[in-house]
């Protein structure tokens, strides 16, 4: 009954991690989230004014299936100013989430058994798309060792007359590495189209992060609001493409889903224009960038110190090789026997087998008291 693509979608394991610690909280658990990649900000207020006065303004119909003009152009000049990039709005094509906005695209370029190169490790869910739109998933192998950057040359050896795409993330999930201008500048030139996950900029905390569309036009940039302006459960996200690829992404975007919320797009409008918008993006940032630290800290003073430390998004990968080989079992072991609740590396790909991913989106307080928990928890394993 259920269709082979379905039945071969592998779960998100952080996800019953996620659930797991639900059903133990309300068994009266105190538990502490660094699971979840997710801010634990609220939404800044004047986009939730924006949003609401569209409500109140009757903004309550389907919007162009790609979107309102005025947030299109309003993304291209954020492009524009952030990176230099020259796009036109009849290229954006706006989506409910940056998950949508993949969905699109691998579905626009793959034929079956077309190839995507990606990393290992890489967010969980990308092999999932790829191989739902009958494309296959062929990994370039990254490591602590070397910071989690992707190489072009390594890249380079894995293209095939089937390569379609080659798949980034830049600041990346669940290693936080921001790939430097040179690798994404030869990762541009390598032929197949880049397609560039990067929704989590504005998140970095140390040198600066890059678009693809710095280096070349001919390339999707995928991005949205749910992160950098803690705006997950509003669903908005949107893809730069190419003209006649985003021609192609608007036709099914038309008929799979038909436009985005046409008042959430009014609550983004005001994200990226009002300045006091900006003031709270930058706050957040500063108080990831406080939290970054601290963890790092924390970790080092446990022996789990990171060779590279990451500087993008909100997540450090820890290497537990020491402690586990099985980091599923490890992380249910860790959240029942501590209440603490991390992510598998292996949900990130088989390179990640024997980490953790520890979100740093929650307060300090709490991470504090994540790390007692664990400090405890390993000191009765040794
Ligand atoms: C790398 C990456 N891409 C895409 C998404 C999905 O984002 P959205 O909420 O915009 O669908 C996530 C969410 O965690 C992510 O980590």
């Amino acid at each position: 009954m259920i269709a082979r693509r379905a039945a071969e979608v592998t779960p998100f394991y952080v996800m019953e991690v996620l659930e797991e610690a639900q059903r133990l909280q309300r068994e009266g658990a105190h538990v502490i989230h660094m699971e979840v990649g997710e801010p634990d900000f609220d939404t800044p207020t004047c986009v939730v004014e924006s949003a609401m006065s569209a409500l109140r303004a009757g903004q309550t119909h389907y919007t162009h299936s790609m979107g309102l003009h005025e947030l299109r152009a309003a993304i291209c000049g954020d492009y524009r100013e952030r990176y230099g990039a020259r796009v036109a709005p009849e290229q954006v094509i706006i989506t409910q989430g940056t998950s949508p906005a993949l969905y699109l695209v691998v579905a626009a370029v793959l034929e079956p058994g077309d190839e995507v190169i990606l990393a290992n490790p890489c967010y969980a869910c990308y092999p999932n798309y790829i191989r739902f739109a009958g494309g296959v998933p062929v990994y370039v192998d990254t490591d602590e060792d070397g910071g989690y950057q992707l190489e072009p040359a390594a890249i380079a050896g894995k293209i095939t007359p089937r390569t379609k795409a080659i798949l980034i993330n830049s600041p990346a999930n669940p290693t936080g590495v921001v790939l430097d201008a040179e690798r994404m500048a030869a990762i541009a030139g390598l032929g197949p189209l880049v397609v560039s996950d990067e929704i989590y900029h504005g998140l970095v905390y140390e040198g600066q992060e890059h678009s693809i569309l710095e280096y070349t036009s001919d390339a999707v940039a995928l991005n949205g609001f749910s992160k950098q302006f803690a705006m997950t459960g509003w669903r908005l996200g949107y893809a730069i493409a190419p003209l006649g690829l985003a021609r192609a992404l608007q036709k099914i975007h038309q008929n799979l889903f038909i436009s985005a919320n046409s008042f959430v797009q009014w609550g983004a409008l005001a994200a990226l224009q009002e300045p006091e918008c900006r003031t709270a993006v930058e706050k957040m940032r500063q108080t990831y960038a406080e939290r970054r630290l601290y963890l790092l800290e924390r970790l080092n003073r446990l022996d789990l110190s990171i060779p590279h430390p990451p500087t993008g998004a909100f997540y450090m990968l820890v290497n537990f090789r020491r402690y586990c080989s099985d980091s599923l079992s490890f992380a249910f072991q860790l959240l029942r026997d501590a209440h603490l609740a991390v992510a598998p590396g292996i949900d990130f790909g088989s390179n990640a087998e024997g980490y953790l991913r520890f979100s740093y989106a929650t307060s300090l307080e709490n991470i504090a008291e994540g790390m007692d928990r664990l400090e405890k928890y390993l000191a009765t394993l040794r």
